[in-house]
């Protein structure tokens, strides 16, 4: 809810590139969306090196650090024909049909190929080899300093990376003066991304995933969860890990489903559940939650807007088959404490065992409602080519 659309786009490029295989980039929120065009910053390869490092010293980058930024950039993609006819000719090839002359060999992945392959000359990139010198921006800008930094690039992934890490989060980062970002949001290190319980006859049916963060795959790792139902059992269950979704470098998921065919978990309907937690090689992974599976939903509103009230709302379907909302759970706003200076106020609900559809808030005494909530659970995988 009135969450800027320039921070979905910044959080969408630290996805992307931890999917795509890159670093973890530093993610900060409070960006305001700007109401006009700004003056474009894009670079155009036909341009002279000054005008490029013109160009990005006036966003406070310098010239080792625009040779870090293109080439961080230009680990991915290429140019396409289309837009580009000078430079990229038609390739009537059917196995790249958009026409694409790639910047490095392994254009849907995040390595430093842009730097190791230009290095040893074996590079196809449109903009170091082009037949006309006048695109080959590439080419002027990595040799800018006479490739002390592509050279560096070359001889250390690790370094690339984190190169990357840094200067894609200043990037994302640069904002006009007067708006103030939140300090590095950090994700919690577990958390269960569950679905409605549903009922088939006898079984409860319980779906979901667990979603570490900050651990690489590992098929030693034993993820439990263990439950406790209404009329006194303890249960448990070794997750695997979901197949439904791919694991990013920091992002790890385990599904419910017990293999990999079945993906919830059937419980006695008359036993239920009350509560679970999970274990991780043994070590308890306690969320604090008492009673039935439970998250906590925190919502930013940026400060300023007028929100009475905030709660959320299920669609619900009558007898006829008429559909409806209704009400389910509220949200209070949380005490500001420290952070009253964020541009964000935040409201939290706890939330219980059922999916919620909507978040609707009273603002200024309209209703407005924002949803349905997907989460991130339909972030899809690095695309490969
Ligand atoms: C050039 O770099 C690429 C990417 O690292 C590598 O696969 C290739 O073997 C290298 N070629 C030479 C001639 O060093
Ligand atoms: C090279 O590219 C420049 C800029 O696009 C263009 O003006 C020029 O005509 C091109 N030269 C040749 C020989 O195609
Ligand atoms: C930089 O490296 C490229 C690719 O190896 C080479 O063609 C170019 O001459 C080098 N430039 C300088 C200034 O060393
Ligand atoms: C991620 O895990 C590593 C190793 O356990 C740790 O050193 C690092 O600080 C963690 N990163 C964050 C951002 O918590
Ligand atoms: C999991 O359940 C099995 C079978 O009921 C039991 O033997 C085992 O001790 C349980 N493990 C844990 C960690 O509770
Ligand atoms: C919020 O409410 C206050 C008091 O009713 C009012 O002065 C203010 O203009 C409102 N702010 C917005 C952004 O509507
Ligand atoms: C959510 O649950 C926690 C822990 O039980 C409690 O401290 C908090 O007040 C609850 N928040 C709301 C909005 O109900
Ligand atoms: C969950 O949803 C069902 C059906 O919509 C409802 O009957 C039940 O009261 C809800 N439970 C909670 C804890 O909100």
């Amino acid at each position: 809810m009135s969450v800027a659309v320039a921070d979905l786009l910044a959080l969408g490029l630290v996805l992307a590139i931890e999917k795509c295989g890159g670093p973890q980039i530093a993610f900060r929120g409070g960006r305001i969306d700007a109401e006009e065009p700004n003056i474009p910053g894009v670079p155009e390869p036909q341009q002279d090196l000054d005008s490029h490092i013109a160009s990005f010293a006036r966003q406070g980058f310098t010239k080792e650090e625009m040779i870090g930024l293109v080439a961080c950039g230009h680990t991915f993609g290429g140019v396409q024909h289309d837009p580009f006819p000078d430079i990229v000719p038609e390739l009537n090839d059917p196995h790249n049909v958009e026409t694409v002359a790639h910047f490095d060999s392994t254009s849907t992945s995040f390595d430093n190929n842009i730097a190791t392959e230009y290095i040893n000359g074996t590079t196809l990139n449109p903009l170091v080899v082009g037949t006309n010198a006048t695109t080959n921006s590439d080419q002027r800008i990595f040799s800018s300093d006479g490739n002390v930094t592509m050279l560096s690039f070359a001889k250390s992934s690790q370094h690339f990376a984190s190169t990357c890490a840094d200067l894609f989060a200043r990037m994302i980062d640069t904002v006009p003066s007067g708006v103030q970002l939140t300090e590095v949001i950090t994700l919690l290190p577990v958390k269960p991304e569950l679905q409605p319980l549903t009922i088939d006859g006898d079984i409860l049916q319980f779906a979901g995933l667990i979603r570490f963060w900050n651990l690489t795959e590992n098929p030693d790792r034993v993820v439990q969860i263990i439950w406790d139902d209404h009329i006194g059992g303890v249960h448990n269950l070794t997750l695997l890990p979901s197949q439904e979704r791919t694991p990013g470098n920091f992002m790890t998921w385990y599904d419910l489903g017990p293999t990999e065919d079945v993906e919830f978990l059937s419980l006695d309907a008359t036993a239920g559940i009350t509560n679970m937690q999970f274990t991780l090689d043994g070590k308890l992974e306690d969320q604090g939650s008492v009673g039935p599976p439970a998250a906590k939903f925190d919502v930013a509103v940026r400060r300023g807007v007028n929100v009475t009230r905030m709660y959320t709302e299920d669609e619900v379907k009558d007898a006829t088959g008429h559909g409806f909302l209704v009400e389910r759970y509220s949200f209070s706003p949380v005490e500001p404490g420290a952070a009253t200076n964020t541009p964000y106020a935040f409201w939290t609900a706890n939330l219980t065992q059922n999916a919620t559809s909507y978040v609707t808030a009273e603002i200024d005494g309209a209703k407005i409602s924002v949803g349905p909530i997907a989460a991130f659970i339909a972030l899809p995988s690095c695309p490969k080519l």
